[in-house]
Formats: structure tokens, C-alpha cells, sequence
């Protein structure tokens, strides 16, 4: 595919646009092996990022297209390798660049959270894209990378150590510090409007199946956690994560489009932990704290009070926020037949989960999809079954991402 950029960015005029693109000049440099230019709608804008990252010397290319013309978009897309995005919401900016991609053969990736909207788009364009070669990955993220390849590296190491993949995986999120943008906040508010305007859409949305393949086997997952419960394995109660209802969906597509590798019964849910030594009550009460403040959002009165507290679009966590912030994630894989043999795993990152090391995953991602040799076709891919574990070496060596087997009893 002989094209102008490796990568383009879209959106580098964004909260979190700027970031990847800090990224990307940082590790890769603008004149380097990785030829990468900033897209957006606004030229004035794109040349005071410029000039922010780089002085008034700055060299970055800059191109601009708006979300809503589609022939400015396919030149945009036929220029590029790789378009790497964060225009969002992307159920209301979004639709017309996955559609470009996937009739140019330009490979994708994004920050959605959105599932409804993945839904729409795999069954309006997988074939088009399967025909041009355009290989169009979602969820390159906070949600799904970790989750996604955690449990892809987690089936590896249960395969070399046991032969077998755990039949069931519980994903559980240890710690995170960081906060939401507003961007963030928009598409979270949009979804939730979406839903007011077709109730249809909540049923589909809980579906945890959602994201498979038409016609590729269900397990018997069912809902995703709204209370607390007591996990034995990891000897703490557990309450819900607000992610489960994005990550969970993208890690079932991975199984299915890897013809089931972790298996047709795989199960797989997340939750994130108590408190070492928090009780009942108080994990009770946290969950329904928890439920109460999603709740909040979703409650259409109480919602317009709740945005006036939360980030603007543009806005987010300050640099001192995305440096001292981390996630923490463990896995626990249960093996089929012999409970001595369940393994476990943890992946951590650096800097906050949704900017600070978002940032860095969707640019490797990206970079991934551009320079790499993979051996996906065109398609709609999730990260584990598109870019798995060359994506998992890159986030080790450049992107502060650890993944590890622990031992058993380990915390
Ligand atoms: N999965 C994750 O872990 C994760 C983490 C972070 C963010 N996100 C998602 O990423 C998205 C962006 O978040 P953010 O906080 O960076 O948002 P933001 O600061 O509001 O940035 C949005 C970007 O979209 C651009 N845009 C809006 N309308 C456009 C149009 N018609 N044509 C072209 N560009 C347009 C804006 O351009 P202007 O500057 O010209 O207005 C801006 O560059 C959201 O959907 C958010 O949910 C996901």
C-alpha cells in the first residue's frame, strides 16, 4: 500500500489527540523511519498544536478534513496507511471516516467505548473492508487494550504451561488513579441520549454477546456485575466495574474471531476489588454508591445537574494527574479439569488509564498497524485477534506496560 503517511492522526486538536501526538514525536521524532502527520477540522488549531509541541520551527504535516464531508475524509483516509482517531463522540463524528477507511483499505484504529456504534459499524462495512484490506480495529484504549490482550497472554502462558486455555477468566481491576475528560464524559452523555430515544438499544447494549459474529457460538456469560460479591480466588469482595459492559463484549469477539481459542465455552468477567480486609457492609454499600453514580448519568433528570460537575469537551486530567496515576489489573484463569493448575496474571501501566497511557497504547496501536507484519486480512479485529502479542512487546518496551504470570496465592 503505497501511501503518503504511515499514520495520520485525526483529532490532534483534542484533549486527547494532543497527547498521542506528544507521544508519537517523542518516540518516533517527525522526520524519523515513521512518517506521521496531524489531522482536524480547524488549520488554525492544528498550527497552534504545532507549535506547542514543537515551536514555531515545527515540521509536523498538517492536514484538514471535517468529520462531516465524506470526500474530504476519503482523501484524508487515501493518504494514510493508518488513520489513528479521536474524534468522538464517535457515534455522532465518526461514522463517515470508518466508512472511508474501509472503501480506501486504509487500516483504523479508535477510542470508542461505544458498542452500539461498533455494532453498527462492523455489520455495515465488514465486507468492504474485508475486500479492500482495511483492517479496522476499535477499542485501542484504556478499553480494551489491557483487558483485551491481558487475557490473550494470560491463554498463552495457560497453553505452554497446561495445553489447555482456562475455561474461565476473572478479570479484576486491583487500583487505578486518574480521571475522566470531557470528551470522555460527551460520548458517555451521547450514549445514554441514544438510549432515551431508542429504549430498544438498552437491551441490545447488555447483551454480552453483542460485538460477536452473527451466527458464532454464545457461552453462558450473562450480566454484568451490579452488586458486590465475595470472590474466593482472590479472597476479597469485588464490586462492578464500570468498563465490564465495553471490555467484556470486545474480549468475546476476540475468542470468536480467533475460532474460539480460549474455547466455545469460555467464560469471561470483570469486577474491580474491595479493599484488602473491607468487609460486607462497607462493599455493599460502595456497590450501590457506585450503581447510584452511573445511575445519575443514565436517569435523564439527574442527568443535565451531574454534566454541570464533570469536564467540558477539551478538558482533562492536568499532567501531575496522568504522571502520578497507574492501573493495576489481575487475572485469574481457571483451568478446566484441575483447580491445582488455575494460573495468574497482571498487567499494570505508568500513567493514568484513560490519557496518560491511552495516549501511548492507541499510538503504538497505530504504529503497530502501519509498520508491523500481521496476519489478519481486511476486517473488523479486535486488538488481541489483530495485533496480539506483537502489540504486547511493543507496550512493554515503549508504551510503560507490564505483563506478567504471578504466582499462585500472590496478591
Ligand atoms: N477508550 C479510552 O480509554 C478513551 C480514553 C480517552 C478518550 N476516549 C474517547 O476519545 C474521544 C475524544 O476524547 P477527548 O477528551 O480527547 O475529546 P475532545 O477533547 O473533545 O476532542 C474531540 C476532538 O474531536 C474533534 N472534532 C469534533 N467535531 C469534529 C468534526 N466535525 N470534524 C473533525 N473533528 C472534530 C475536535 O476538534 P476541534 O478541536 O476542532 O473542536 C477535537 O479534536 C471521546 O470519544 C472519548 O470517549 C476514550
Amino acid at each position: 500500500m503505497e501511501r503518503d503517511y504511515d499514520v495520520v492522526l485525526f483529532g490532534a486538536t483534542g484533549f486527547t489527540g494532543k497527547l498521542v501526538a506528544e507521544y508519537l514525536l517523542n518516540t518516533y521524532g517527525s522526520s524519523g523511519d515513521l512518517r506521521w502527520a496531524m489531522a482536524g477540522r480547524n488549520l488554525a488549531k492544528l498550527e497552534a498544536v504545532r507549535e506547542e509541541l514543537q515551536g514555531s520551527e515545527g515540521d509536523i504535516p498538517l492536514l484538514t478534513a471535517d468529520s462531516g464531508d465524506l470526500s474530504e475524509l476519503a482523501e484524508l483516509a487515501g493518504q494514510a496507511r493508518v488513520i489513528c482517531t479521536t474524534v468522538g463522540p464517535y457515534a455522532l463524528y465518526g461514522s463517515g471516516l470508518v466508512q472511508a477507511c474501509a472503501e480506501q483499505g486504509t487500516h483504523y484504529c479508535d477510542l470508542t467505548g461505544e458498542v452500539h456504534w461498533m455494532r453498527e459499524m462492523i455489520s455495515q462495512h465488514q465486507q468492504t473492508a474485508a475486500a479492500s484490506g482495511a483492517r479496522i480495529v476499535h477499542t485501542c484504549g484504556f478499553d480494551s487494550i489491557p483487558f483485551d490482550l491481558g487475557v490473550l497472554f494470560l491463554q498463552e502462558a495457560m497453553g505452554e504451561a497446561h495445553s489447555v486455555p482456562a475455561r474461565h477468566i476473572k478479570c479484576r481491576v486491583a487500583g487505578f488513579s486518574g480521571a475522566f475528560s470531557g470528551g470522555t464524559v460527551a460520548s458517555m452523555i451521547n450514549m445514554m441520549e441514544e438510549i432515551d430515544k431508542d429504549p430498544g438499544l438498552q437491551k441490545l447494549v447488555d447483551d454480552p454477546y453483542i460485538l460477536n459474529p452473527p451466527g458464532a457460538p454464545r457461552g453462558d456469560d450473562i450480566n454484568d456485575q451490579t452488586g458486590a460479591i465475595y470472590d474466593d480466588d482472590f479472597k476479597r469482595w469485588t464490586l462492578p466495574f464500570i468498563m465490564a459492559a465495553i471490555n467484556t463484549r470486545v474480549v468475546r469477539r476476540s475468542n470468536a474471531l480467533m475460532n474460539n481459542a480460549y474455547g466455545e465455552d469460555f467464560r469471561y468477567d470483570e469486577a474491580t476489588l474491595a479493599p484488602k480486609g473491607q468487609g460486607a457492609l462497607k462493599s455493599k454499600l460502595a456497590a450501590a454508591a457506585m450503581m447510584a453514580g452511573t445511575g445519575s448519568i443514565a436517569f435523564k433528570p439527574t442527568r443535565a445537574l451531574v454534566k454541570r460537575f464533570l469536564p467540558s469537551p477539551g478538558e482533562g486530567p492536568g499532567p501531575k494527574q496522568r504522571e502520578k496515576g497507574y492501573f493495576d489489573i489481575r487475572l485469574y484463569g481457571i483451568h478446566p479439569h484441575d483447580r491445582s493448575k488455575d494460573m495468574r496474571a497482571r498487567v499494570t501501566g505508568d500513567r493514568d488509564p484513560g490519557y496518560g497511557s491511552t495516549s501511548k497504547m492507541l499510538g503504538e496501536a497505530a504504529v503497530c498497524l502501519a509498520k508491523d507484519e500481521l496476519t489478519c486480512g481486511g476486517g473488523f479485529w479486535t486488538p488481541a485477534s489483530a495485533m496480539g502479542q506483537t502489540l504486547i512487546e511493543r507496550l512493554k518496551t515503549k508504551a510503560g506496560l507490564t505483563f506478567s504470570v504471578e504466582k499462585r496465592g500472590s496478591e
